[in-house]
């Protein structure tokens, strides 16, 4: 007869998948369409990001969650839908379900067609937050990779100094690896607090890691 025998062992594999699956859970309870609302949400409550009226701009917004998460946020009671103080501009190359009060645009981010919609749906305001989840397709090779993900973090920083308060925010989600610690200087060249976060929601076995850039630092004229 086979005797059952619990190793007292923690397997770290079998608990990173547990603690994921348990954001996935969570998230079917609480409605998001992806766990990775729980990046966002964690992010913004370290660093105090966004507030009720707030215009906060959604880069590589599909499947909506951080944009849902931004709508709960600027909700007076935290809901799903109803009343909504401030403004949601979302954009993914995808398309994206609709969220009540998100203005979402379809468009690939670098180019100039798909700026110009963005600007538009601005309308000559200025984001109090930006938020980039933007991950390009990878190829497997390395540098051709690193170049992607470097050249969309670096429109999302072309596009903070463009259309951002001056004291506005902006999240990126970069990779460590090549690129990363280029990336970092053009953060903290362009902002006056830069801080890296690694949240819980994110897989420890993934590279993937985020930037917060707050306070845009006068343009250098030198
Ligand atoms: C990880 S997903 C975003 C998940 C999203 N934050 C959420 O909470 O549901 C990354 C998204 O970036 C989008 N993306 C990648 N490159 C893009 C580009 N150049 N322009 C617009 N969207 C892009 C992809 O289509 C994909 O939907």
């Amino acid at each position: 007869m086979k005797v059952k025998t619990k190793s007292n062992k923690v397997n770290k594999a079998w608990l990173n998948d547990h603690v994921n699956d348990t954001y996935v859970k969570l998230a079917t309870r609480e409605g998001y369409r992806a766990r990775a609302a729980y990046k966002l949400k964690e992010i913004d409550e370290t660093m105090g990001l966004i507030r009720p009226g707030h215009l906060v701009v959604d880069l590589g917004s599909t499947p909506g969650a951080w944009s849902q998460y931004v709508r709960r946020r600027l909700s007076p009671h935290g809901a799903a839908s109803g009343t909504l103080d401030g403004t949601i501009i979302a954009l993914d190359l995808l398309p994206m379900e609709p969220i009540e009060g998100v203005i979402f645009l379809q468009g690939d981010f670098r180019e100039d067609e798909v700026l110009a919609r963005l600007e538009a749906a601005l309308a000559g305001r200025k984001a109090d937050v930006v938020v980039s989840d933007m991950a390009p397709n990878l190829s497997g090779i390395a540098s051709a990779d690193a170049a992607r993900i470097s050249h969309l973090v670096e429109l999302a920083i072309d596009f903070s100094r463009q259309h951002m308060k001056p004291e506005g925010a902006l999240v990126t989600k970069l990779f460590h690896g090549g690129g990363y610690a280029e990336l970092t200087q053009l953060f903290k060249a362009n902002f006056k607090t830069v801080k890296p976060i690694k949240p819980k929601a994110s897989r420890d076995k993934s590279s993937e890691t985020f930037m917060v850039g707050i306070g845009l630092k006068a343009v250098d004229t030198n």
